[in-house]
């Protein structure tokens, strides 16, 4: 196998390569033909989760309580109101469970413990209780295709060859010789095998060292975990976002990969033999019992695994959460047309069957407005709003990451030494030791690095952003004097309150949750423009995402301005529809 190849390949981007994981092959939609889903109007079939606004919470860096510089559940507690007053119907909030961080909570030492940095049991029932006061959801993430290796499920299976826990994850007795290769996204050789002399035998981890892979073709393991989402599902919880499951379920024989798998190595690893085998069996136990969503991390290698893991009639998962949308940006820009395309391709695809997350950051992406918007002065409100504008007027779940609201921009550190992602450091690393390109790789994380969007909340212009009072975890971006909540609550015309706008727009309007979807003026570059219509209602969305004026000419007849991103409209030209810069306008259709 060539290494050279690989190592090439994921050179200066790791994000990119994990994001791979999920791309769709294009053209085995095309052979995947209407007659194949059952036929069903969307809007006959309506589920709390898709009228749902889900806002995402990265609790390390939302709002800390007791000056430890490390966000925690009590500061989630003293911002409850916050999250009511936007409006928002959900929270989906990234681990939360005891960890040791190698990976920030995605290495869960105990899935039924609390981090201590974020508090305690007692915090928890509070923040649930507390939101649903509110009617607000909490979907909660469950990490298990991997945990920490300081489970003691781990500890266990490490420790004797015939420990009952052995079989919990995947082990290769060294006397067979070193095991086929495996890919593995945060090692820091990306070697997804790790050797361990306690019983000299290697270990399987597709993430970091740290984050062994579980055994889902264990039936033990497999109970063990619905036993955990029982648990939380007793206490209350609405819903599992499942990360990284995609790559749950393995062909243990370990075959060796054919030449050139480098090209394609994800094709090897995710969507496994028994994949959905054990999510209808994850279903029958723990969906189909409690009233909680389901949402995957992904959406498979081809359009019809993304097709399979939601289709209601298969009984697995409710909405696939497909990367491919947000793979557009790259550090040197992305085309529009591409975007549109992209967006378009996916919901012809789930028209009928299934359901989508529409989201354009999270936190494993930079900033919103740094990547799909312009972060400059001039045009960051407006571009933010344009891009709420369009994640909220989409058919799909809308996913909203935390700060968005606010059009948060990327840090852009200059020094290795300010980051704290792992897979960034191990990278960097890895390219000291093999003489890689530095300098490239540092100003590429600039645009790219996850911890762009992980820097923190920026509520008000006191000391550290009001975020904490000790020194923060991460970096506070210096332009929280500028950025932040307590300004834009002043402001009517502010990111902020318009976020809070949209939300109450796409929540008067179901036709934006259900309705159907047109594309119109598709060759327009700058200009995206659709209709969503149900029942006799119809609404335009015209979103200009050039820093220019642009215009779009189209064949309807227009009624009211329902909403618009600048302060005052201008009125319609005859035949035309004039943007401003980042203009984003919604129209009654007659
Ligand atoms: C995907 C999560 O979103 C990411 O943050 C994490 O590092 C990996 N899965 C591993 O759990
Ligand atoms: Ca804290």
């Amino acid at each position: 196998m060539n290494f050279l190849k690989i190592l090439t390949f994921v050179l200066y981007n790791t994000y990119d390569i994990m994001k791979k994981f999920f791309l769709p092959i294009l053209g085995l939609f095309m052979l995947f033909s209407k007659s194949s889903f059952s036929q069903k109007k969307p809007e006959t079939d309506k589920k709390w989760w898709k009228e749902a606004v889900v806002y995402q919470i990265y609790p390390r860096s939302f709002k800390d309580s007791n000056g430890d510089g490390i966000g925690d559940l009590k500061g989630i507690i003293s911002k409850l109101d916050y999250l009511k007053s936007l409006g928002i119907t959900a929270v989906w909030i990234n681990p939360f469970y005891s960890s040791p961080n190698d990976d920030n909570g995605y290495d869960i030492s105990d899935y039924r413990g609390i981090m201590k940095e974020f508090g305690t049991k007692e915090d928890f029932d509070v923040l649930l209780k507390g939101l649903h006061d509110r009617n607000i959801k909490m979907v909660m993430d469950l990490v298990v295709n991997h945990s920490s290796d300081e489970h003691d499920w781990f500890k266990q299976s490490r420790s004797s060859r015939t420990s009952p826990y052995r079989d919990y994850y995947h082990w290769w007795p060294a006397e067979n010789g070193k095991p086929p290769y495996r890919y593995s996204l945060f090692d820091i050789n990306h070697d997804a095998w790790k050797y361990d002399s306690t019983t000299n035998a290697y270990y399987l981890h597709y993430f970091s060292t740290k984050q062994p892979d579980l055994n889902w073709e264990n039936p033990k393991l497999r109970q063990e975990i619905y036993d955990v989402m029982k648990f939380w599902a007793e206490k209350g919880i609405d819903g599992f976002r499942l990360d990284a499951f995609q790559f749950a379920s393995k062909d243990t024989t370990f075959p060796v990969w054919p030449d050139g798998y480098e090209k394609d190595f994800i094709k090897y690893i995710a969507m496994g033999p028994h994949l959905h085998q054990y999510l209808k069996e994850m279903n029958e136990q723990v969906f189909s019992k409690y009233n909680v969503m389901s949402v995957a991390e992904g959406a498979g290698n081809t359009m019809e695994d993304a097709h399979n893991l939601v289709d209601a009639d298969r009984k697995e998962l409710n909405m696939a959460y497909a990367f491919e949308g947000v793979d557009i940006a790259k550090p040197n820009g992305y085309s529009l047309l591409h975007f549109k395309n992209v967006f378009t391709k996916w919901d012809s695809a789930f028209a009928n069957n299934g359901w989508l997350s529409i989201f354009l950051a999270n936190h494993d992406q930079a900033r919103m407005v740094t990547r799909f918007g312009n972060d400059s002065p001039a045009f960051r409100d407006v571009s933010s709003k344009m891009l709420t504008t369009f994640i909220m007027t989409m058919r799909g779940t809308p996913y909203y990451y935390n700060g968005d609201e606010l059009a948060m921009t990327n840090i852009r550190f200059d020094n290795v030494e300010d980051y704290k992602d792992m897979p960034l450091k191990n990278e960097y690393v890895y390219l000291q030791k093999t003489g890689g390109d530095l300098k490239k790789f540092l100003e590429e994380q600039k645009i790219s690095s996850r911890d762009n969007g992980r820097t923190p909340f920026q509520w008000n212009s006191s000391v550290n952003a009001g975020f904490s009072m000790g020194e923060p975890w991460l970096k506070v971006n210096p332009n929280f004097a500028n950025i932040n909540a307590a300004a834009q609550e002043k402001d009517a015309n502010s990111p902020l309150n318009y976020f809070r706008k949209v939300v109450a727009f796409r929540k008067n309007n179901p036709v934006l949750v259900y309705g159907k979807y047109t594309l119109l003026d598709k060759a327009n570059p700058d200009v995206y423009a659709y209709t969503r219509e149900m029942d006799g209602k119809k609404l335009l969305i015209v979103l200009n995402f050039s820093k220019n004026d642009a215009s779009t000419k189209l064949d309807l007849k227009l009624g009211k301005l329902l909403l618009n991103n600048y302060p005052s409209s201008t009125s319609v030209k005859s035949d035309k529809i004039i943007l401003r810069p980042y203009e984003a306008r919604i129209y009654e259709v007659k």
